[in-house]
């Protein structure tokens, strides 16, 4: 039971619950009530301030505020063509969340976008996923032409004179398509290469239109956020960052899976209260090499703080390429086998750190790290002030 102890589900409220190649059983659980209650009851704009209001960030790993990126996206409706996509590429290594999502709870997402559509003023929509995730593609398909059938999605929904139609896009699994301007780019049948920004997407995204790209975890809080009200989504988590957050638990822990838990929880709730500490009576401690990556807890900047987990792996030799990916795309570049030391400011959001007191610590911010002889270990030091999130 200490794997459900400390779990709030929102975004995997319906997963397992529901039979995703079934709509009416979503629609039981009161699916595309929320779509229903803003088309007919509410504006545009109060679509908007209610996610303002939810205090919800982007869960694909920039963490900026949702309802602020649509409101970016929101003007000159009806006159200007829009666009609504769903990053569904999912590139993180070992993670799962968005892909459980897909393949647990398809109409969450296709819900959530045509809300997002309606408050943006938008009428055409597409989900870039990865062609890997062939489970996940075949549900979702289902799933909209299901949508389709029962008028949730095409032409006058609910009778309201608002249209939506949505499709598929298939990624060839490129980790950089998951940027939101490459995605664009791919999404246009090019080479999934990132284009400058300014302009961002809500001004100037899919042929150059003004665009509203969102996670799909993301997506997946929408609807009970509609349904429940911002405040209570704003009355779970810290203040700088609400609701709660899926994690994808492996690795060499006891018990791995999907976790959603309140923004705010530690580390050592997630790995020792849910997942029940290191497999084979083995220590937590610097000697394993383990990655903390990924959240958006007091983000919106790219070197704002961030915290939280993504997984557990003890092979050293799978860690190093990881850790190269990431700094290569920070513009640091370190072969593997070289052996030098390296500063350099910690700016992208995935990143272990390793204390040299045999703990594990997550920084609380910018700082600047050193790491070396990376054939035998990924060792990074910090050298400002390390958070204690670990004890
Ligand atoms: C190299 C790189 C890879 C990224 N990969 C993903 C990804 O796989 N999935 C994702 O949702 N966002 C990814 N992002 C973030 C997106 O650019 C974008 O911020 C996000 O889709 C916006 O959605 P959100 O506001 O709901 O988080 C990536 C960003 C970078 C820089």
């Amino acid at each position: 039971m200490g794997f459900y102890k400390y779990q709030k589900r929102i975004a995997l409220r319906n997963c397992g619950y529901v039979d995703p190649e079934d709509i009416r059983e979503y629609i039981a659980r009161d699916g595309y009530e929320a779509l229903a209650k803003c088309l007919t009851a509410m504006t545009p704009d109060e679509v908007i301030q209610t996610i303002l209001d939810s205090g919800l960030r982007g869960r694909g790993g920039g963490g900026f505020p949702t309802g602020l990126k649509w409101k970016f996206a929101s003007g000159n409706r009806g006159n200007v063509k829009k666009y609504v996509a769903c990053n569904a590429d999912e590139g993180d290594p070992g993670a799962f969340m968005d892909r459980s999502i897909l393949e647990g709870d398809p109409h969450a997402l296709i819900e959530a976008m045509a809300i997002a559509a309606y408050a943006i003023g938008a009428d055409e929509g597409y989900v870039y996923v990865r062609a890997e995730y062939p489970i996940a593609v075949n549900r979702l398909q289902i799933a909209i032409d299901q949508a389709k059938e029962y008028g949730l999605l095409g032409e006058d929904i609910f009778g309201t004179g608002f249209n939506f139609d949505l499709k598929i896009r298939l990624g060839a699994g490129a980790f950089v398509c998951g940027e939101e301007t490459a995605l664009i780019e791919s999404l246009e049948g090019s080479r999934g290469m990132p284009r400058l920004k300014p302009p961002f997407p809500a001004q100037a995204g899919y042929w150059l239109k003004p665009s509203n790209i969102n996670n799909v975890e993301t997506f997946a809080n929408i609807a009970w956020i509609i349904n429940n009200g911002g405040a209570a989504f704003s009355a779970m988590g810290t203040e700088n960052s609400k609701g709660t957050k899926v994690f994808a638990l492996t690795g060499k822990i006891k018990k791995g899976g999907l976790v959603e838990i309140p923004m705010g929880k530690t580390l050592r709730d997630v790995i020792f209260g849910i997942g029940g500490g290191v497999r084979d009576g083995k220590e937590f401690k610097a000697g394993d090499t383990i990655r903390i990556a990924v959240d958006v807890k007091n983000v919106g900047q790219r070197d704002g703080k961030e915290s939280v987990l993504l997984f557990i792996n003890d092979d050293v030799a799978s860690v190093v390429p990881d850790a190269r990916r990431l700094r290569d795309f920070d513009k640091v570049e370190i072969a593997a086998g070289e052996s030098r030391t390296v500063e350099f400011e910690l700016k992208a959001e995935e990143l272990a750190l390793a204390g040299n007191d045999g703990k594990w610590h997550l920084e609380e911010g910018t700082f600047t790290v050193q790491c070396g002889n990376l054939t035998e270990r990924l060792t990074c030091t910090a050298t400002t002030h390390f958070g204690e999130n670990i004890r």
